[in-house]
């Protein structure tokens, strides 16, 4: 298992590596490239390198191998902050054990499966001792729960007594399967997760988790799905389409009375539509759709 957790690690930074070079192929390579020489001329210093790590500790054994004595307590040292999973986190099992004995801040996800009593009992075990900083609760419910759960789950925190830092992860919860099969998700479920937490001011911190989402929005950013034409005549400066009401009575009287005109700009018989948009809405969660002119 620990060999596992090694290769996620050189996948995820082959991931980068594949944005870097389709950074190459951009047309702003120049400027991103002076951007990432200027960065790296700067002067090292550990008040300007200051920053903080933080993973799901799932691999236990891989954990307990990077885990050390430092003086009386005991650290996982593959990152700062490490957390919990919503599906380890049940309180006979290993993983808690795990985190119980380790002394880095810990973080714990929240789904919806999480009952009030048993996230009581959990933040309770996690944090004996009530210290400021030891617990992060990360809620990610899915986009439509939030409302319904989060103050149950707040009331029952109260009534531990444990202190613990709020923070929404919007991404986590609200994952579709596109027909690529790659598992994706729509931007509007991740806002409509954030915004559903209501902020309680007598009880919370409330943090926002980025780390998927800059990954998501870099990849929206960068992505070629997200400029409105993609593919169609990109030489030429600006596609028009102009056709003669003739042309169009033609076109009706060879296709059942119907013109048929892509506006979803994926079609392969642009102008025309060749019912790309439907694996495009899917893909991208839109909803475009052509422009049909009918005889009658
Ligand atoms: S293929 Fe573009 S609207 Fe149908």
């Amino acid at each position: 298992m620990a060999w596992a957790g090694y290769w996620h690690s050189a996948a995820t930074l082959n991931f980068l590596r594949g944005y870097i070079s389709d950074l190459k192929g951009s047309e702003h390579a120049a400027s991103y490239t002076a951007d990432a020489q200027a960065i790296a001329q700067k002067p090292l210093s550990s008040e300007q390198l200051e920053f903080f790590t933080s993973h799901e500790a799932m691999q236990l054994d891989l954990e307990e191998a990077l885990t050390r004595a430092v003086g009386s307590k005991y650290y996982n040292l593959s990152a700062h902050l490490v957390w919990i999973g919503d599906r380890t986190r049940q309180l006979d099992c290993a993983h808690i054990e795990y985190f119980r004995g380790i002394s880095n801040p810990i973080g714990v996800k929240v789904g919806p499966s999480m009952k009030n009593d048993e996230l009581k009992d959990l933040v309770t075990v996690l944090n004996p001792k009530k210290e400021e900083g030891r617990l992060m609760l990360i809620t990610r419910y899915g986009a439509g729960k939030a409302e319904a759960m989060l103050p149950g789950h707040i009331q029952a925190v109260k009534e531990s007594g444990v202190p613990v830092t709020w923070q929404c992860d919007g991404v986590h919860g609200n994952g579709v399967v596109a027909s690529n099969k790659l598992k994706t998700r729509c931007f509007d479920d991740i806002m409509t997760e954030i915004l559903e937490v209501k902020v309680d001011p007598t009880s919370l911190a409330i943090g926002l988790g980025l780390g998927a989402l800059a990954g998501f929005l870099l990849s929206k950013a960068l992505s070629k799905s997200t400029l409105v034409n993609p593919g169609i005549d990109k030489a030429s400066e600006k596609v028009a389409t102009v056709q003669t009401l003739k042309q169009v009575e033609e076109t009706m009287k060879s296709n059942d009375g119907k013109a048929v005109f892509c506006r979803c700009w994926r079609s392969s018989k642009f102008p025309y539509c060749d019912g790309s948009h439907g694996k495009y809405n899917k893909e991208c969660c839109d909803n475009t759709g052509p422009l049909v002119l009918k005889t009658a």
